[in-house]
This record gives C-alpha cells, structure tokens and sequence, in this order.
C-alpha cells in the first residue's frame, strides 16, 4: 500500500514508518524543515515538503495514497486551542479527500476526558464535540468519517509512549526535577498514568492498519495506570534527589504547563485492542525505561 503519513519526524511516527516500510508498504510524509526532510529520507520515506498548515500539501499527499496516518500534532501546550483548529482542519481536508474512497484514516487521539477513577475501555465515547473542545473534538470529527464511506481508526495514545530518546512528558519531569533540586508528585501521587512504550505502539500501529475495520477505536496501553508517585520516586531515585509532594495548589508553579496533565487520572485497558489485533506489549514498562535511560540522559540545555 502506499501510505500518506504526517507526524512521520515525530517520536511515535519515526517508529512506525520503519513498521510500514519493514511490512512492504510504500511511506510518503509532511515535512516542514530541511531537518525533517533529511530525516524521512534516511528513514526510506519520502518526504512532501510542508506544514500541517499547508492544506494542498495534506490533499495531495492523501490523494495519492491507500491509507493515511495521521500522527503530526502542534504541540504549543501554552495555545491548545490554535493546535486543535489546525488538527480539525487538517481533518476536513482528509475527510474531503477520503469521501467514498473506502480507505483508512488512522489518526492520533488521547484517553483524556474521563472521570478520574475511571477505567477507560474502547467502547468509552470521547465526550469532545466540536471545534472548541481539546484537539478540536477530532476524535468524534474523524470517527464520524464512517458515514461518508471512509475507514477511520482511532489510535489513541496513553499519556506518556516512553523508551529510550523521548523528549515528551516523562523527559518534561526529569527536566524539572533536575532543575528543582526535588522530584515531586503532586498531592498525595496516587492519581495514575497509563504507559505504553514506543516501540509497542508502533507494532500495535502496523497491526491496526491492516486488521482494524471502520470505526474502530485503539488503545495503546501497555500499562493500565502508574501512580505519579511511583514516577516521581523512579526519577528521584535515578537522580539522587529528595521525593516530595507538591499541594494541588502548588503544582502549576511547581510543574508549569505539565501540571495539568501529571494532575490527571487516566487509567486505560487495551483488552479489546490486544484481542482484536493479536497485539501484545512486549518492551519493558515505564518506571524500567525511567531507571535505564531518562534519568541518564544528558541535561537538555
Ligand atoms: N508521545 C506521547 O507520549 C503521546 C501521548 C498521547 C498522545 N500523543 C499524540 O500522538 C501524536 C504523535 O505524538 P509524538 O509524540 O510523535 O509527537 P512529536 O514527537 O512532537 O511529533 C510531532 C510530529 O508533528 C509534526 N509537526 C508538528 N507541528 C507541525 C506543523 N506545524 N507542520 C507539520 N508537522 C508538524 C512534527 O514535525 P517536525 O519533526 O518537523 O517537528 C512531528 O513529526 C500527536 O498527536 C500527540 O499529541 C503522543
């Protein structure tokens, strides 16, 4: 198949396209900077220059595909609500282009919305409706996608896809440990995190495009929920820092933008996924991946 990706640069994507081009399929992807169009040509993918923004550029790389892999995502955590107009318009523009095609839409989604406390499975409905809901209510946009004769798939991602490299949130806490001097969780750090390592999720990727039928939603889970004190005394104990907890109230100054999300509650299963799919996490688990590579890494300056 010839496979049209965004988000191919990206932590996740750069592990699914050697997936896709390992299976046989043919990978072309968006790139918005030389950096990135070296990296897709060193990866085998071929590379159409542009941004998320850059609508021709997102029609004709779906136009000219059998399926298309939806991973790039802006990640301005300080204008969430810019980032998910530009997700829903890159949306439109796919769900224009797909219209009576039959093919696969797979995009990146979340698990957040749910009560804490809640395990998330995937027969849970996203209660993010319209254009000024999170990531522009994409999930329920794309998923809708099914009555106009498209397939979309629903990839959603725990909070933190780990192993060795990450730059997202787990690298985000390491960051600010080291910074503070302390590696903290905020109240008494029994609220979890659902984990999945990179490498799973892109095997889980790979699967879900060829066996996953129209409408399906999957759960990249490897780990159904870590309790964020659990995180933070990994990071502590990997850095030789004191392990304190930080007052909700405490948390945004303590955190900056992160503290919303290491805040949060999300608990996911991905039982349906696993036996739809004949997916089965095999990396190790986060606090693992924390102990052997996050709090080795060199500082980022
Ligand atoms: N990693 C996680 O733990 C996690 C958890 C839950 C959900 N997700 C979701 O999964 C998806 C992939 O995440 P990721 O961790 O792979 O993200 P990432 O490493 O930040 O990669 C984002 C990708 O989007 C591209 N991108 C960003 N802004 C762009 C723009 N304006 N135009 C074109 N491309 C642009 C990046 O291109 P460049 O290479 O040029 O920067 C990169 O390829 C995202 O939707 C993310 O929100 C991730």
């Amino acid at each position: 198949m010839r496979i049209f990706m965004t988000g191919a640069s990206g932590w996740i994507g750069s592990a699914v396209a050697p997936e896709l081009l390992a299976a046989g399929h043919e990978v072309s992807g968006i790139a918005r900077s030389d950096a990135s169009v070296a990296a897709l040509e060193s990866a085998g993918v071929t590379p159409l220059r542009g941004s998320l923004d850059d609508l021709d550029v997102l029609r004709a790389g779906a136009e000219a595909s059998d399926a298309v892999i939806h991973l790039g995502f802006k990640h301005d955590f300080n204008d969430m609500a810019a980032s998910g107009r530009t997700e829903r318009a890159a949306l439109e523009v796919f769900g224009d282009v797909l219209a009576g095609s039959g093919r696969k839409f797979m995009f990146a989604s979340g698990l957040a919305g749910a009560a804490p406390g809640t395990l998330l499975t995937e027969e849970y409905t996203s209660p993010y409706v319209g254009p000024e809901s999170p990531r522009g209510g994409s999930e329920n946009l794309a998923l809708s996608f099914a009555e106009r004769g498209i397939a979309p798939v629903s990839l959603r991602f725990s909070p933190t896809v780990h192993g060795n490299g990450d730059h997202g949130f787990a690298a985000e806490l390491v960051r600010i440990a080291r910074e503070r001097g302390v590696s903290a969780y905020i109240g008494d750090g029994s609220n979890r995190w659902a984990a999945v390592h990179r490498f799973d999720t892109a095997r889980m990727i790979a699967l879900a495009l060829q066996k996953a039928p129209a409408g399906t939603i999957t759960h990249a889970v490897g780990e159904e929920g870590i309790p964020t004190r659990e995180i933070a005394e990994a990071i502590g104990q990997g850095l030789d820092l004191p392990v304190i907890s930080v007052a909700p109230e405490d948390a945004a100054a303590h955190f900056g933008w992160i503290a919303t999300f290491f805040g949060m509650d999300v608990t996911a299963s991905s039982k349906i996924t696993r036996e739809l799919l004949g997916w089965t996490p095999t990396e190790q688990g986060l606090l693992a991946d924390i102990a052997d590579y996050y709090v080795k890494a060199p500082a980022a300056v």
